[in-house]
């Protein structure tokens, strides 16, 4: 079959390069010795995942604002904290019309880029490209349009409505503040490989800033993609209309009924014909917090986000993570309950809870997972803590 290997049972995927590909790195690594030390195969995994996995095409540029914005800042000596924020995609197709992508709107990031600021860190803010920012968060993705938030003034001009002014007043001061005084840089990303491509560059260039840079990791970073040699260039198609075209060049040509109801014994779907489904076949992405706590920011301060659904595991797979990675702090949160509750795990201290107490009528328990944050931000001394139930 000339069908792309995304429609293909992996037993009956044709020997073609990418697979060889594949097999040749398999072949690498088993020639590893056995005896290699953790740090190198860390290494070698690193390496094979940024050779493969092409830069995001804005790379350069963005190095190159991140290296002005770090040592800017490091001449006055100013504490820095890189914050990741939002989802990260999985592109289907090189020449991407589908992906898949993930829950996250980037309210964490953009909360705490506010708070970090208000605490006079200089943030650069790494996120997810059209996901929330901070201070616009206030009037974007929300239920209502930001117009709603304006009317007509005096002489044809535009005025924020008089309920909404002095909130307004009060943003516009810190954004216009975190402005002028150039202590917000915002870098986009899409993708999971240009999102660790973007975190790897950014977090090497934060080093001579020791332990004043802090990373504060709140992306959801994909735990699955397709890698380069398994992805189709084109767009997937739904039908193999085009297969009978391309191997014969007659564009009147359709293909035989046989060739539209393909079934095999591997078929975990044999109602449907092959040629109408599609079969997605993920690897995982590598873990790379060991290369970044070890290599890209040695001295830095690491903070990293567990997220989990199931409440039984939460606490023990933030653990987990602290101890397999040995950096600053875990920040474990449940996917229904986190826009009011988290437990810190950290080295040698005991779990510490923090709760914000529901502050608009009408909240349950169970917020929907989207909801869009319209409040001003707390002072987080005044925030109460409670033990975990
Ligand atoms: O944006 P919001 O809607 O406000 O949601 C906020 C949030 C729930 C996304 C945030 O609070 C959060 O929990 N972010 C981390 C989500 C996540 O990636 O969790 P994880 O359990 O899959 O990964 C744990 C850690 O491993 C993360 O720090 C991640 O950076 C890291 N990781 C994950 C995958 C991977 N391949 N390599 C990694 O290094």
């Amino acid at each position: 079959s000339s069908r792309s290997p995304f429609r293909l049972p992996f037993q009956q995927c044709p020997r073609q390069p990418d697979r060889q590909k594949a097999d040749n790195l398999t072949a690498m690594l088993s020639d590893i010795p056995s005896e290699t030390p953790p740090n190198n195969l860390a290494a070698l995994a690193e390496d094979h995942y940024f050779s493969a996995n092409p830069p995001p095409k804005d790379l350069e540029k963005h190095v190159a604002l991140a290296r002005e914005f770090i040592n800017y800042h490091s001449a006055a000596n100013r504490r820095l904290v890189l914050i990741t924020s939002g989802g990260t995609t999985v592109p289907l197709e090189k020449q991407t019309v589908r992906f898949i992508d993930n829950f996250s709107a980037g309210t964490r990031g953009a909360t705490s880029a506010e708070y970090f600021l208000e605490a006079g860190y200089a943030v650069l803010f790494l996120h997810r490209q059209f996901s929330l920012l901070p201070f616009s968060r206030h009037y974007s993705h929300a239920t209502d349009c930001f117009l709603d938030f304006l009317r007509e003034g005096p002489n044809g001009s535009v005025v924020a409505r008089d309920e909404d002014s002095a909130k307004m007043l009060h943003v516009l001061r810190k954004y216009r503040d975190a402005r002028d005084r150039n202590m917000l840089l915002l870098l986009p990303f899409v993708s999971i490989s240009d999102y660790l491509h973007e975190l790897r560059s950014v977090a090497q260039l934060m080093r001579p800033l020791g332990p004043r840079g802090l990373l504060y990791l709140a992306a959801a970073v994909s735990d699955f993609f397709v890698p380069p040699d398994r992805m189709s260039e084109h767009k997937i198609q739904s039908t193999n209309a085009a297969d009978v075209f391309k191997r014969t060049g007659d564009a009147n040509s359709r293909p035989a009924a046989e060739e539209e109801e393909t079934f095999d014994n591997f078929d975990s779907s044999p109602s449907v014909p092959r040629s109408k489904r599609l079969v997605i076949d993920l690897d995982p992405v590598p873990k790379f917090l060991k290369n970044l706590v070890e290599g890209w920011s040695p001295q830095g301060m690491i903070v990293s986000f567990k997220l989990e659904t199931d409440p039984t595991i939460l606490v023990h797979k933030a653990r987990y993570s602290l101890d397999r990675y040995q950096h600053h702090l875990v920040i474990g949160n449940l996917l229904s309950t986190r826009k009011w509750e988290v437990v810190f795990v950290s080295p040698g201290a005991p779990d510490r809870w923090i709760r914000v107490p529901f502050r608009k009528s009408g909240v349950a328990s169970t917020a929907p997972a989207l909801e869009t944050e319209k409040d001003e931000p707390l002072d987080p001394k005044s925030l109460p803590e409670a033990e975990p139930e």
